[in-house]
């Protein structure tokens, strides 16, 4: 695709009017979502009585495109596409959700995708499935990177160094840092938070959104802010800690100029959450790692509601929000939580569920054989 072409794809964004006066506001965005994701009551098993859960469907914010990712790439590579990029360099693991929707929306919207994948320990087990297998599958330049590499000695000096040969090569490379948490990527869910407000927004007591690399959190803390709303949001601390992330969102405050005009400080917006009663960590065994109690989760939430949570993110963050309500039912009872689906389906096709799922039910209980059909 030429560069005219590519920016005829550009639309004018109109912010709401509660960012004005913010230091960075996105002049364009591109349209890759189906936004207007519905809001549906969720029977999650084990909530406590007297507290309605209700979920927001941004796993339905695309197909292939599915989850926040989708919402923060509008702005991304908006920006790449206004700058005359060609080419979009990114990095996460052999599995990031954010790495196969930044190379998927490239792909659709004519820009050369580059990953920088951390290779997986047990090399060649989750290269042909899931997001990997996507990535493949639309032609992602892909580098391997060790599963022990870091982001600031290792990452970012790999990822400065591919945009330098690719910008030799005549290829303008844009660097979308890990998860694409940055002050314009925080439009997602400053736009997506505009979306949630056309739809009562101010019914619900609470808002849960699992926190990865802390953008989409940012996003709705600030926008729940900005407009003034009395809603708590919390974040379930997938990975780091919350130290990490108040830092993270901080950086943010003082980049879009909140902090330095309203003293505004990301302790006082949101409630981020990395244990739970003292003890119980959110992430669980570490990063991207599964244990079994949370994929029975999954597996007992899509069977009794259909639901589909994802093993690195959602699922570690619905099933220690069950928890929270249960050892605090005082606390959050007649409230009306909402819990944001952030999407990640395709990790649950890493090969971790098939175990469980084979040690779970018996082979019988699956398959119903001729003569029991009922009559
Ligand atoms: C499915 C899913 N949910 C939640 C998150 C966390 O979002 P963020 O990185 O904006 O904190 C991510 C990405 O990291 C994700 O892929």
């Amino acid at each position: 695709m030429d560069s005219v072409t590519r920016k005829k794809q550009l639309q004018r964004y109109e912010p709401p009017e509660w960012v004005d006066g913010l230091k960075i506001v996105p002049k364009y965005k591109v349209q890759l979502a189906n936004a207007n994701t519905p809001i549906q009551r969720w029977y999650l098993p084990g909530i406590p009585d007297g507290v309605e859960v209700y979920i927001k469907r941004d796993d339905m914010l695309g197909c292939e495109l599915t989850g926040n990712k989708a919402r923060k790439l509008e702005f991304l590579l908006a920006d790449a596409i206004h700058q005359g990029c060609t080419s979009v360099i990114t990095c996460g693991g052999m599995q990031s959700n954010h790495c196969r929707a930044t190379a998927l929306a490239a792909r659709q919207l004519g820009l050369h995708p580059h990953l920088l994948l951390r290779s997986p320990p047990n090399p060649g087990t989750d290269v042909f499935c899931g997001n990997a297998l996507l990535n493949r599958l639309i032609g992602a330049n892909i580098y391997l990177i060790p599963p022990t590499a870091e982001l600031v000695p290792d990452i970012i000096p790999r990822m400065k160094q591919l945009a330098t040969r690719l910008n030799n090569k005549g290829d303008k490379a844009y660097v979308v840092p890990t998860g694409g948490s940055t002050s314009i990527g925080l439009y997602g869910y400053i736009d997506g938070y505009n979306e949630l407000l056309t739809q009562g927004v101010d019914k619900f007591s609470d808002i849960v959104v699992t926190t990865g690399s802390g953008g989409t959190t940012a996003g709705v803390a600030i926008a729940n802010y900005l407009t003034k709303s009395d809603i708590k949001v919390h974040g379930m601390v997938v990975s780091d800690d919350d130290q990490y992330f108040h830092d993270h969102i901080n950086e943010t405050l003082k980049e879009i100029g909140l902090f330095d005009r309203h003293g505004v400080k990301s302790e006082d917006i949101v409630d981020l959450i990395h244990e739970v009663g003292g003890q119980e960590l959110v992430i669980g065994d570490g990063y991207g790692i599964a244990t079994q109690k949370e994929l029975e989760f999954i597996a007992s939430v899509a069977k009794s509601t259909g639901i589909i949570l994802d093993p690195v993110y959602t699922g570690k963050a619905a099933l220690h929000l069950v928890k929270l309500l249960q050892r605090n039912p005082q606390r959050f009872q007649g409230k009306k939580i909402l819990f944001i689906h952030t999407g990640g389906i395709f990790g649950l096709f890493d090969g971790g569920m098939d175990a469980v799922l084979k040690t779970s039910n018996s082979l019988h209980e699956w398959f119903h054989l001729n003569d029991e059909m009922p009559r």
